[in-house]
């Protein structure tokens, strides 16, 4: 393990992880974006499957993609970055993920930048939203309150991420000492600009990812390998 990164993490008192897809990829939930297994992305077209547009011309579609995915997530288990990150109560976690594994994995402080796959919304955001089974997943159907669509509280291409979520996310970036970047393409924005923030907050970066990414140029110490095992080693210390 590299002792400049453990370093950091002991002195550091205000830490934020900041994680993304391949933090859940040892669970068997798929990358968007991934060098070595290609990602959705490269067999989906997100315009058609993750944005308003797409929605609109085929709710029906849309819907089943997400209940395939909601299906995925609920036959997923927490893998030992989660279960790591999750015994940290000190950290706050900010997520660019719609899965629910941080959270079943006992984290508390989580802070979900592009919302979750676990809860539905009224499509013209009337207010109605509603918890899901993610093992198993509703059918298109109408908001009981204003009979718009409900969709996937998630946030989609061309969509702006929800202000008290962002906010926070600001908030312990501008003061945390140390950033736990795990799994991340730190391609899609304005979530990817919360660890430029960070560093020219004076915060050390650290980055965990199987690949460099577009934000290794920004890294005190860039872990190349696995979440799964490079992160329960880095914060096996301190409880
Ligand atoms: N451990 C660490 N890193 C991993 C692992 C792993 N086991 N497996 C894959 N990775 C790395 C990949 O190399 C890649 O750099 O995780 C990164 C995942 O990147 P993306 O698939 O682009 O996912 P993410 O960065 O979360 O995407 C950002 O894009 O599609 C939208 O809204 C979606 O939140 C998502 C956003």
């Amino acid at each position: 393990m590299n002792d400049v990164a453990r370093r950091i993490i002991r002195s550091a008192e205000r830490i934020v992880s900041f994680s993304g897809a391949g933090l859940s990829a040892e669970s068997g939930v798929p990358t968007f974006r991934d060098p070595q297994t290609g990602g959705l992305w490269k067999d989906f077209d997100p315009t058609r499957l993750a944005s308003p547009q797409g929605f609109a011309a085929d709710p029906d579609l849309v819907t089943e993609w997400y209940a395939w995915r909601r299906r995925t997530i609920a036959e997923a288990q927490p893998n030992p970055a989660h279960t790591a990150l999750a015994a940290r109560g000190d950290i706050t976690h900010v997520t660019q993920n719609v899965d629910d594994l941080l959270r079943r994995a006992g984290a508390q402080h989580v802070i979900e930048l592009h919302g979750t796959i676990a809860r539905d919304r009224c499509h013209a955001a009337c207010g109605h939203e509603e918890a899901v089974d993610l093992a198993d997943p509703p059918g298109l159907r109408a908001c009981p309150a204003c009979g718009d669509h409900l969709r996937p509280d998630v946030v989609w291409f061309g969509e702006t991420l929800p202000a008290e979520a962002w906010e926070a996310a600001e908030r312990a970036c501008v003061s945390c000492e140390a950033m736990l970047v795990v799994g991340t393409s730190a391609a899609v924005y304005p979530a990817a600009g919360l660890i430029a923030l960070c560093k020219s907050a004076g915060a050390k970066i650290i980055i965990v990812n199987t690949q460099p990414s577009e934000a290794s140029d920004l890294a005190d110490v860039e872990l190349l390998g696995k979440a799964g095992e490079i992160v329960p080693e880095l914060l096996q210390e301190r409880h």
